[in-house]
């Protein structure tokens, strides 16, 4: 146990959140920054939640915002933090071609503004920073694997905003000697993951397929390659960079790749159904190709079986080209060795078992009454 007190930013998404417990449980006290939202915006982290009048309280949370100096600067200097996790970022690729100057003043500007505070504020002895970096630096990729020293070749908005703040990390840390360091992490999941990033909009269709709830998915790119590992692992290194004696650079990354495609096949085999894909480009489609269903029955539920036969040959996977991104990332994998050599960090979920701990709470999810009730389905915007 310890007195350390920690400030996260991005305290609401999927990072902050497994992050805010990890700590919490190490005996910090966590402060968060949340956005002011016309709805409750907490539901990530609502069981972490204290009465603002215990005394007692560990978890704290201070309305703020990126893009407002003035704000960051007054939280971080009632804080005094001991560590900053900057989390917070409009962090979907997509949208960052949507909304390019807003990314760049939330992920760029944003960490140029909190790591002048802390040196306004003289905390540059006090205070280390992780800036939550980002293996689409790596972009159109200079070399396979992805490691510390690949030249970056950014593909997006939003990767450009976090090439900026990968940079102005480093040059404070040079600069001013503070322990700013950046973590690049690859993509990583969860059943916390954002509904819109597409493990999450794979898992949460195939369980409303899966259901009858649903007939088809449409997808962008399936051939795309990522290296997916599972959030819960990731939190771990973002807390043991800031826990070493000099501020580094590190990736984190499980060092295997997949496409899209096999991403699809793999989550319905979880209920034991196979799809098989024919066809190219913004013809192809994926079909289910056989049923197991003993896997089905354990998976989704026997009452479910007969309804899910009768949809055996059907499509259902298509392709709509309006979730391409004008420039992709078609292929990112990592090579974690000096996280493994110097934070003795590694991945614990494969592949297969961060996917099974997706669709198995997707599909008590969508079980859920009020789900069926409600129509069942969170408009997803339609080019996300
Ligand atoms: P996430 O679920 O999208 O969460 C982003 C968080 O940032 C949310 O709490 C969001 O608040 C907050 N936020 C957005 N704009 C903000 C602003 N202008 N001011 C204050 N807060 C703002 O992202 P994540 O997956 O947890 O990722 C955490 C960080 O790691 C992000 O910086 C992301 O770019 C980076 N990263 C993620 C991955 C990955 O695979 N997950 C990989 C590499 C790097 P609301 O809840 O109000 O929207
Ligand atoms: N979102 C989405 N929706 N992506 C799709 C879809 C779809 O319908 N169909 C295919 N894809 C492809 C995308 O084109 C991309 O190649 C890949 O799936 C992954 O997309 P996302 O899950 O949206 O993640 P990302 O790789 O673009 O970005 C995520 O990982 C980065 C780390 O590499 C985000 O979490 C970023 O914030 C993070 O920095």
């Amino acid at each position: 146990m310890n007195n350390k007190v920690a400030l996260i930013t991005g305290i609401t998404g999927q990072d902050g959140a497994y992050l805010s417990e990890y700590l919490i449980k190490k005996g910090y006290t966590v402060h968060g920054i949340k956005r002011r939202s016309s709805l409750f915006n907490t539901d990530r982290i609502d069981h972490l939640y204290q009465d603002p009048h215990d005394e007692k309280r560990n978890m704290v949370l201070h309305y703020g915002d990126m893009t407002d100096s003035m704000n960051l600067t007054r939280i971080i200097g009632d804080v005094q933090p001991d560590e900053i996790y900057n989390l917070a970022a409009m962090s979907h690729v997509k949208v960052s071609f949507d909304t390019p100057e807003y990314t760049a003043n939330a992920d760029g500007i944003g960490t140029l503004r909190l790591l002048e505070a802390v040196r306004l504020l003289n905390l540059t002895d006090k205070t280390r920073i992780y800036q939550a970096s980002t293996s689409e630096l790596y972009g159109m990729v200079q070399e396979i694997p992805q490691r510390e020293t690949t030249p970056f070749y950014p593909r997006s908005p939003y990767a450009v905003a976090k090439l900026y703040a990968y940079w102005i990390t480093v040059n404070y840390r040079e600069a001013y000697g503070m322990h700013a360091s950046n973590g690049i992490l690859f993509n990583h999941e969860s059943p916390l993951r954002g509904e819109t990033f597409v493990t999450r909009k794979v898992t949460r269709a195939a369980a409303r397929i899966l259901l009858g709830l649903q007939k088809k998915v449409y997808m962008g790119n399936i051939s795309s390659k990522r290296d997916w590992g599972h959030a819960k692992d990731y939190i771990k290194a973002m807390y043991l960079i800031l826990q070493q004696d000099t501020p580094d650079d590190y990736v984190i990354s499980t060092g295997v790749t997949t496409t899209i495609r096999d991403f699809i096949k793999m989550t319905f085999n979880e209920a034991g159904v196979t799809v098989e894909f024919k066809g190219e480009n913004e013809q192809e489609e994926g079909f289910i190709a056989h049923i197991n269903e003993e896997l089905f029955s354990k998976a989704v539920g026997e009452e479910h079986l007969d309804a899910f036969k009768k949809r055996l040959g059907e499509s259902i996977v298509g392709i709509d080209p309006a979730y391409y991104r004008p420039t992709e990332v078609d292929i990112l994998i990592g090579d974690n060795t000096k996280a493994r050599t110097k934070l003795g960090w590694e991945p614990t979920y494969d592949l297969k078992g961060l996917c099974h701990d997706m669709i198995t709470h997707d599909i008590e999810l969508m079980k859920k009454e009020e789900y069926l009730r409600n129509g069942g389905y969170r408009i997803l915007n339609y080019f996300e």
